[in-house]
C-alpha cells in the first residue's frame, strides 16, 4: 500500500502521544470491523482546545491520523474542532488509500467523543454531536484500553511499515 510522505512522517514521528492528566474531556472509540482503538484526552480553556493527547492501538494509518487530528484542532474552538471530518484529515495527510479512510473516521470520532464528554461534564448536552461511524466503545472515562506496548500502536511504532 502506498502512503504519502506526510502519513509516513506522522506514523514515524507521531505528535502529541500520551494521555493528559486530569483531562477536561475523554473520548475513546473502536472500529467495529478492524477492532482498532483510539483514545483522546483534551484540555479546554475559554472554549478552545489548548492541549490534546492520543493513544492508538491500531494500524499505521490510524496512528498518522491521530497525530494529524491533534495538530489540526489544537487552538480551535470546540465547535470548530467537531466540524473536521475524515476527508479534511485525509487531505491534510496528503491523501489516504480508500481502504484506509475508515481509519480517518476513527480519528475524527475519537475527537468528537472527547468534546462530547466535555459538553456532558459541563452541563451542555444539547451541543453533543453525532459520531460518523458506529463504534465498539464510545465516550469513556475508563482506564485506557491501549495495550501500553511498543509493539503495535500507542504511537510507538516498532518498524517503519504501517499496516
Ligand atoms: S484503524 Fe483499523 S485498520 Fe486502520
Amino acid at each position: 500500500m502506498n502512503y504519502s510522505d506526510k502519513v509516513m512522517d506522522h506514523f514515524i514521528n507521531p505528535r502529541n502521544v500520551g494521555e493528559l492528566e486530569n483531562p477536561d474531556g475523554v473520548g475513546q472509540v473502536g472500529n467495529v470491523n478492524c477492532g482498532d482503538i483510539m483514545r483522546m484526552t483534551i484540555k479546554v480553556v475559554d472554549n478552545r482546545i489548548t492541549d490534546i493527547n492520543f493513544k492508538t492501538f491500531g494500524c499505521g494509518a490510524a496512528i498518522a491520523v491521530s497525530s494529524m487530528v491533534t495538530e489540526m484542532v489544537k487552538g480551535k474552538t470546540l465547535e470548530e474542532a467537531v466540524l473536521i471530518n475524515r476527508d479534511d484529515v485525509a487531505v491534510a495527510l496528503g491523501g489516504l488509500p480508500d481502504k484506509k479512510l475508515h481509519c480517518s473516521n476513527l480519528g475524527t470520532d475519537a475527537l468528537k467523543a472527547a468534546v462530547n464528554d466535555f459538553w456532558r461534564r459541563t452541563g451542555q448536552p444539547q451541543k453533543v454531536v453525532k459520531l460518523e461511524d458506529e463504534h465498539l466503545e464510545q465516550e469513556s472515562e475508563e482506564a485506557s484500553a491501549c495495550c501500553g506496548s511498543n509493539e503495535r500502536g500507542c504511537g510507538q511504532p516498532s518498524n517503519g511499515n504501517p499496516a
